[in-house]
């Protein structure tokens, strides 16, 4: 190669290497697979390694990614926030471990190994004890000041935890990893397709997209957690002893979450023991772990080591390759969802992946289809994103025979034959008929289902035939069906008829809320039902509501739990003839729900309770804490005493914080007020 090909070269796989941190970082919607992105990077840096005089500052090799994004505040962190070198290789690991050696010339070395936890980094700062300000990576000088949306995570203490002995020092960074549980991925993912909405990749991309909401009631309503791991400026730096594994035992101590498990090996044959036992273990952890990270034990051995100026010489990650195998794709499938969009299919050969057998993946949409040109007879290469969903990475291109046509997306619905419609700000087609035997099907499911109206006797099965039998075609339908029909679907059928008739007429008075998440209206779940069913009191108010009813000045949330996004959701849904019809249908048909108790502006739940308000709150101003505690029975102070029941403490907490603290009165954030407000 020549120093000019090597030029053009670098020029190329810089520019690409950036488009997909921006992709990464910003957008948090990946296109490549994290184990393509560490490829890409590595082939940059060799080459840059091999071709020195060509070496730039400005290179993505030089730097740490940048994650700011519009809308937020930008603060600096007191000391920078590092990236990690990374490896998927053994012999890489103990060179690290050589190198380390040399430099601080010791025969072994003490280290701690950790989980390496797939989300995004965090940097909290807490004064006095006192959580002030959560702010993320950003290009590690400075990021986005995300301490609103941090209040929501409820693990997440305001103040810490000082036992005896512990000190609290003056300030503290402590670096985390903010992100989702698999179980909240999979819980939101699996109301987005019930929806028929985009699915997130992985619950990484979910975390970084839900942490940069701006709307903090909408953050609230997704569980974001959050594990403390590391130190960044500490003030005196006494306060935090002399290891990391003592420092995790401190940060445990404050009552902060902290990973897992952390282990602490005397020299790197002990290191890989304990890498390859974390990976043995990992898929029972709640979180998606993608590698170890491996770092010296010494603080200040640490120290003695440094940094490059991206990231310490005192730590790498060790990363898990996700397994990925190759198989037919054999064909594309269309399924129609709830509220019609068609979501494609990939029939798979089926083929072995991290344990199950994979025969079906989702191919997203019409536009992923296209963007990786996958045609029906390609070899394809299939992974899990966050270890649960299979997913299509892409062709390959070796393999493909010219008789592989590029994949048409039909332009009618599969099962009605209506001409599909793309709503415009959407990439999903949908089937429009209302009527659709597949979207009535699912409508009528989804309202009897568990977490619905808990219909005894109507199952999918009893749906499909129902439907089938053209007795059902809306869900006011399930009111008006008759014995003596019900009758006819077969001989002794007497006894589970009863039974279906019994279930229908028990779920006429269910409670508000099962009635709400059963109209399916898009973005709302379960939780939001709820909220929803406490604050209206009725479906007939819910459908009536205005943006007003719901949103108030400067795009505050009223109802606890309901943002924008939900708020527009629930008045187009109620604008649709169809659906505000359903409510008096319901309602003529003698479905009554049940209002939840106290709905109305008289709460008892804190009724006896005194509550001294400090400091100021994330997004209520005192007087809006003060309306809630009273409307629910509650009394306000202005000063501590035994008696007090709670102090309601906001960013800069004066000495009514401490007073509370000295008396052992229990303390609480705008979060743990909410939470205590809705149970
Ligand atoms: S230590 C200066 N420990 O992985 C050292 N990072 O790929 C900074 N991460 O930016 C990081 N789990 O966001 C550390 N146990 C852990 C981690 C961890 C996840 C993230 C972190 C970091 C990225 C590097």
């Amino acid at each position: 190669m020549t120093s000019v090909e090597a030029q053009a070269k670098l020029a190329q796989l810089r520019a690409e290497v950036a488009r997909h941190d921006e992709l990464y970082h910003r957008q948090a919607e990946p296109e490549i697979s994290d184990y393509d992105y560490d490829q890409l990077k590595r082939s940059l840096a060799d080459l840059e390694a091999a071709w020195p005089e060509l070496a730039t500052a400005e290179s993505p090799t030089a730097k740490v990614g940048d994650d700011r994004a519009e809308g937020f505040q930008t603060y600096r962190h007191r000391q920078p926030m590092q990236s990690l070198d990374n490896t998927y290789s053994e012999a890489e690991l103990r060179e690290f471990d050589a190198r380390l050696g040399r430099l601080l010339e010791r025969e072994q070395l003490n280290y701690v190994v950790e989980p390496k936890i797939d989300g995004l980094a965090v940097s909290l700062t807490y004064e006095k004890g006192q959580l002030v300000r959560a702010v993320t990576r950003g290009n590690g000088i400075e990021g986005d000041d995300v301490t609103v949306n941090i209040r929501t995570i409820k693990t997440l203490p305001e103040i810490l935890k000082v036992t005896d002995g512990a000190v609290i020092p003056e300030v503290i960074e402590i670096r985390g990893e903010v992100y989702m549980t698999l179980a909240e991925f999979a819980r939101i993912n699996g109301e987005r397709e019930e929806a028929g909405e985009a699915l997130y990749a992985n619950p990484r991309n979910l975390a970084a997209g839900t942490l940069k909401m701006l709307d903090r009631a909408e953050v609230a309503a997704r569980q974001l957690e959050i594990v403390l791991y590391g130190l960044g400026y500490c003030e005196p730096a006494s306060a935090v002893g002399e290891t990391q594994s003592g420092f995790h035992a401190l940060v445990r101590q404050w009552g902060l979450p902290t990973v897992e498990k952390i282990w602490t090996p005397q020299g790197i044959d002990d290191v890989w023991a304990a890498v390859q036992a974390l990976d043995r273990m990992r898929h029972d952890f709640a979180y998606a772990t993608d590698g170890a990270v491996v770092k010296l034990d010494p603080i200040k051995l640490q120290r003695d080591a440094g940094s490059t100026s991206k990231a310490p010489r005192w730590a790498m990650a060790y990363k898990f390759a996700a397994e990925r195998a190759e198989t037919l794709l054999k064909a594309i499938t269309i399924q129609v969802g709830r509220t019609g969009v068609l979501t494609p299919v990939a029939e798979l050969e089926p083929v072995q992946l991290a344990g199950t057998t994979v025969s079906r993946a989702t191919l997203h949409n019409r536009d992923e289809i296209a963007r990786k040109d996958i045609r029906v007879g390609d070899q394809v290469y299939v992974e899990k994103a966050g270890e649960i969903i299979p997913i299509v990475l892409g062709v390959n291109l070796e393999k493909r025979t010219p008789e592989c046509a590029a994949y048409v997306f039909p332009d009618a619905c599969p099962v009605c034959g209506t001409k599909v419609v793309q709503v415009e700000g959407e990439v999903a087609l949908r089937c429009p008929n209302f009527e659709c035997p597949v979207q009535v099907r699912r409508r009528v499911q989804h309202f009897a289902s568990k977490g619905c109206l808990d219909i005894d006797g109507l199952g999918i099965a009893m749906v499909d035939t129902l439907v089938d039998k053209g007795w059902v075609r809306s869900v006011a339908d399930i009111y008006r069906l008759k014995r003596v029909d019900l009758l006819t679907l077969g001989k002794s059928v007497e006894k589970s008829t009863d039974n279906l008739l019994t279930g229908i007429e028990a779920s006429k008075h269910s409670e508000l809320w099962r009635v709400i998440n059963g109209l399916g209206i898009t973005h709302v779940g379960t939780a939001a039902a709820k909220d929803l069913a406490k604050h209206f009191g009725s479906l007939e108010a819910l459908a009536a509501a205005g943006y007003d009813d719901f949103i108030g000045e400067k795009k505050a949330s009223r109802i606890n739990g309901i943002g924008e996004t939900m708020a527009l959701a629930i008045i187009a849904h109620f604008q649709k003839p169809e659906n505000a019809a359903l409510v008096s249908e319901l309602r003529e048909l003698g479905v009554q729900p049940l209002a939840p108790q106290a709905a109305g502006p008289e709460g008892t739940q804190f009724a006896g309770m005194t509550f001294v308000l400090t400091g100021t709150l994330p997004t209520m101003t005192r007087d809006e804490a003060k309306e809630k505690i009273e409307a629910a029975g509650g009394k306000v102070s202005g000063s501590v005493s035994k008696k007090t029941s709670y102090v309601l403490a906001g960013a800069e907490a004066g000495s009514k914080l401490e007073k509370a603290q000295s008396l052992g009165v229990t303390v609480i954030d705008e979060a743990g007020f909410l939470k205590l407000l809705a149970d």
